[in-house]
């Protein structure tokens, strides 16, 4: 049984060896997948609220893998593991390290001089994040959960409410999210960061 996907608008493809991924052959369509990976999800979200976490544990490249093999390792075989190849969004392949390393020394440094408020720490890193796109897949759900992380664990403030929304599927809240995507791509982090609080 083959995986037949439909994407999104501002879904990232997979590529066809990266299907070969796939641990749950019967997965067949973007509906069973997205559900699989939901469920994946909610255990990875159990598994983080068992540890009490602190910036050096978060901001480093171990633990950014290590959340999204938590997130999508039962559904992927390459979970975890940066892409091996170029998308329609994200830096070159060879540059997901350095830039990755770059963002988060950035960010430690935002934290320890408090240089914006902590929702815009969160938010800023997130985008940055996605921006990067380590993964193959799974960029958007996990830089979402990293800036939850971010702001619940470094600053104790609840998690982040995303337009109180399903955003893996097609809404005006995705619509909204997107463009506000878009016009943090311009400069303007502010939509983003109003979203991500409504
Ligand atoms: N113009 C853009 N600028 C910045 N980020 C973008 C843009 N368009 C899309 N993205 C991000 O890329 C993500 C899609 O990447 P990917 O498919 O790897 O993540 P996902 O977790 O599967 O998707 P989603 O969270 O949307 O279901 C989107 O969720 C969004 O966060
Ligand atoms: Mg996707």
């Amino acid at each position: 049984m083959g995986l037949d996907l439909d994407y999104t608008d501002g879904q990232t493809p997979i590529d066809e060896d990266e299907k070969v991924g796939l641990r749950i052959k019967s997965i067949s369509t973007q509906g069973e997948l997205d559900e699989f990976e939901q469920q994946n999800i909610e255990q990875a979200i159990l598994w983080l609220k068992k540890r009490k976490l602190k910036i050096d544990d978060i901001l480093t490249e171990e633990f950014v893998r290590k959340l999204h093999k938590q997130m999508f390792g039962q559904i992927w075989l390459w979970a975890g593991e940066y892409r091996k190849t170029n998308k329609n969004i994200g830096v070159d392949k060879f540059q997901i390290t350095t830039q990755l390393r770059t963002l988060l020394n950035n960010c430690k440094y935002w934290i320890e001089n408090q240089i914006f408020s902590p929702q815009e720490i969160a938010i800023r890193f997130k985008y940055e994040l996605v921006k990067i796109h380590c993964f193959a897949n799974g960029n958007g759900r996990h830089s979402r959960l990293m800036a939850d992380i971010l702001i619940n664990q470094i600053f104790g403030l609840e998690f982040f409410t995303w337009g109180s929304a399903n955003l893996v599927k097609h809404s005006d809240s995705r619509k909204q999210y997107l463009s506000a995507l878009r016009e943090a791509d311009k400069g303007n982090l502010e939509p983003l960061i109003l979203f991500a609080l409504s």
